[in-house]
């Protein structure tokens, strides 16, 4: 799990929440506060101030080190933890007395529950066991994906560049001030083994303005993969006493940064039903859960669709879309109404549900 290499954008509700659950030391300590974005379009730059239009800017703070700090905390509070289970099979949620069930060195163990919550990702056991018919999935296979390189350098720029190009989309990202992370958007059924570092130094170089990429500092890679991009969502969210949150409900493409701070409000809205039905004895949180969630996710897969759209560059793409890509680059470089748009739903400025609103 800490060996993944995820996305590090948190919002202010996300930080928050973290904050709220005491797990936010480091995050203070080592993460980077970031007051905008630059765009690109074909080498021409426009900055979107996020302090000035949405009131918040965003952290910079690696997704497994938000992990690594969770699962810390959790072994710190002596709570019981089991990795590595195997065979794991979710059974009567649509009862009073939800069970899990998994086997670890070879014994069979058996959970007696209230509740289940299925955070265990997109391919994860929770989402699959419930019966056919009894979700829905929408989704969209983008027909591109990104190949991502880390280096350890200091960044090109202190703020995160999208760059929309001729060539494709490319993102210059950090995971620290001496750690890099750079993105070029590639055809689906690339493979990795075709791109050696220098090609991919070259293609990032191209992409970007003249200026920029001379003060790129390259190097080896830490690690190179090629990540698809997707939007899905299933719904609802709660299927009797089982609770579906973060990407075992939903995926977004990761062009607004998007997929944990969508998994935190999960967890946030999910947080406080299960504190209403046990403080209160209150069912009411937990019966507005899946609408409550799904009204945020919809969102932000509406802004990772729109912003995908907007810097990409699909296959076969004509002069038309292309240009309609540019007059929406002009929209926000010529309407602060558009730049605050944009600025808001990147910083979450609509707010984690449970935490904020
Ligand atoms: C990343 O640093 O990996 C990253 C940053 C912003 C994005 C996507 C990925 O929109």
């Amino acid at each position: 799990m800490l060996g993944r290499v995820r996305a590090g954008v948190l919002e202010h509700g996300t930080v928050e929440l973290l904050d709220r659950a005491g797990v936010a030391g480091r995050l203070h300590a080592e993460g980077l506060v970031h007051d905008g974005i630059e765009l690109r379009f074909d080498g021409e730059r426009h900055r979107i101030d996020f302090r000035a239009l949405a009131g918040h800017g965003v952290t910079v703070y690696g997704q497994t080190e938000v992990t690594r700090d969770l699962m810390d905390a959790r072994a710190a509070s002596g709570a019981i933890t089991i990795y590595e289970a195997q065979a794991v099979s979710l059974h009567d949620f649509d009862r009073a007395s939800p069970k899990v069930r998994y086997v670890k060195d070879g014994i069979d163990h058996e959970i007696a529950c209230d509740f289940i919550a299925g955070c265990d990702g997109f391919h994860g056991v929770s989402r699959a066991s419930v019966p056919a018919g009894a979700v829905q999935a929408f989704e969209r296979v983008h027909p591109f994906g990104w190949l991502g390189l880390m280096v350890e350098q200091p960044p090109v720029s202190d703020e995160l560049i999208y760059a929309s190009h001729e060539r494709g989309f490319a993102l210059c990202s950090m995971r620290s001030r001496h750690r890099s992370r750079y993105y070029v958007q590639v055809p689906s059924d690339e493979r990795v083994e075709d791109w050696s570092d220098a090609r991919f130094w070259d293609e990032l170089r191209r992409r970007l303005d003249e200026e920029t990429a001379e003060r790129l500092l390259t190097g080896p890679a830490l690690e190179k993969s090629i990540a698809p991009l997707r939007s899905f969502v299933a719904e609802p969210m709660r299927l009797g006493r089982l609770f579906l949150a973060g990407d075992a409900a939903h995926i977004v493409p990761p062009t607004g940064a998007k997929g944990l701070n969508l998994a935190m409000g999960d967890v946030g809205l999910l947080c406080a039903a299960l504190a209403e039905f046990y403080g209160e004895k209150s069912q009411a949180g937990i019966d507005a859960y899946s609408a409550r969630a799904l009204a945020r996710v919809w969102a932000a897969e509406r802004f990772s669709w729109w912003m995908t759209s907007l810097l990409h560059r699909p296959p076969g793409m004509d002069g038309f879309a292309r240009r309609i890509q540019r007059a929406e680059f002009d929209h926000l470089r010529s309407s602060q109404a558009a730049a605050r748009s944009l600025a808001e739903s990147y910083t979450g400025a609509f707010g984690v549900a449970g935490v904020t609103g």
